[in-house]
């Protein structure tokens, strides 16, 4: 089966983390410093603090934000579950914002509309996520006039967008955003098997999720509240977690940073490609090309599947070992979301779940297969019409 996505891992990769295994440090040591540092300076953010998984990097962005039993969140509705569990864990209620339904990005004149009536009923969210949907930016200078006017915090989910470029910012630069969140699960544009990072220009924010990430615990004695203790004395100032990377996947993540830029020029090089070949069929729709603001990083190269047949073409598709994949059931469609509340159905959610279709698209594809899977897609769309 061609997967739709899979990790690049080759000898240098290897190589670096078996260098670990010869190390005094398995965890906790210099490499995850280093790994913060590089994909700090290579987004232009200010912190970084890696984590074990973006699961765990969205849950401490949820607590350094204040997020509390009652509070509201929104979030984007077509994402994986993750980005809105983060808000459930610390029992906050969460709506979803409806998404363009096409490209499965947040749709921002719905989401004002959305704000404007909140704002009427006395009960606007305290956090946005923002999902960037297979690496597509969304519009984050417009998320941010609506974030000024209604006062709420931004938090990016890039879970699969590292390296994608919004106007001259790379996604997690937080110039629009109070947090950013990366994944580097397999699948994802680079990884460290799991892992995630939180990306922040905020010292206050990047603080709370460095001591949350570690248990809650201060060593810095500037900061203990007992400074007359001898040195091996540390406090556990609040109840936190145990979230860290280790050094083998900062390792990893290191040696695969340096293939970053190689990896999304060909993420990027096949995504023309696929359109182009696709384009041949005026029926599908196709995701629209990168723009001078809006540069992809293409974890995800969705079309739309005509004339309501996406099921079919799926089940076909797998049958004949091209592993098409579905992005995603909207959120509030799940038996967990649905028995907190009856989330009413959102419509572009509902439209771009029904006809989309992931089709494969990763850096160690050859151009072979990724020819077949389109010709392949061509022909079944051209029997169904
Ligand atoms: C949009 C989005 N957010 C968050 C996550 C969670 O990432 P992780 O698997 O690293 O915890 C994923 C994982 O697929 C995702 O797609």
């Amino acid at each position: 089966m061609i997967p739709y996505s899979t990790q690049t891992i080759e000898d240098d990769d290897i190589r670096a983390v078996t260098s670990v295994l010869h190390s005094p440090y398995l965890t906790c040591g210099p490499k995850v410093t280093e790994f913060e540092e590089q994909v700090a300076s290579y987004v232009g953010a200010t912190y970084a603090v890696a984590c074990n998984s973006c699961t765990s990097a969205l849950h401490l962005s949820m607590m350094a934000l204040g997020v509390q039993k009652g509070d509201l969140v929104y979030v984007s509705a077509v994402s994986f579950v993750a980005s809105a569990n983060c808000a459930r864990y610390l029992d906050a209620d969460v709506e979803f914002m409806d998404v363009n339904k096409d490209t499965g990005n947040l749709d921002l004149n719905l989401l004002e509309e959305q704000l404007e009536k909140a704002k009427k009923n006395g009960r606007l969210p305290k956090v946005i996520v923002a999902v960037h949907l297979s690496g597509r930016p969304v519009d984050l200078r417009r998320l941010k006039v609506l974030k000024d006017l209604y006062g709420f915090y931004i938090l990016e989910d890039a879970a699969h967008a590292l390296g994608a470029i919004y106007e001259e910012h790379k996604i997690g630069d937080c110039f629009y955003s109070d947090i950013t969140v990366f994944s580097f699960h397999p699948v994802k544009i680079i990884t460290t098997g799991e892992g995630g990072m939180c990306m922040t220009n905020n010292e206050t924010f990047y603080n709370s999720i460095r001591c949350l990430s570690s248990h809650g615990i201060i060593h810095d004695r500037d900061y203990l509240i007992d400074k007359s203790m001898p040195n091996y004395y540390y406090e556990m100032q609040q109840l936190g977690f145990n979230y860290r990377i280790t050094d083998l996947q900062a390792a990893l993540g290191i040696s695969q940073m340096g293939k970053l830029d190689r990896f999304l020029q060909k993420r990027r090089e096949f995504a023309r490609e696929l359109t182009e070949l696709l384009s041949q069929d005026k029926n599908l729709i196709l995701p629209p090309p990168d723009t001078q603001d809006s540069i992809s990083s293409w974890h995800l190269y969705q079309v739309g599947i005509p004339f309501d047949k996406r099921d079919e073409v799926y089940t076909i598709l797998r049958k004949r070992g091209i592993g098409v994949q579905i992005h995603y059931l909207p959120i509030y469609r799940h038996p967990y979301y649905q028995s907190l509340k009856h989330y009413q159905p959102l419509q572009g959610a509902e439209r771009f779940f029904k006809h989309t279709l992931s089709m494969p698209l990763y850096p160690k594809m050859k151009r072979l297969d990724l020819q077949m899977c389109a010709a392949t897609l061509l022909r079944l769309i051209d029997m169904e019409r």
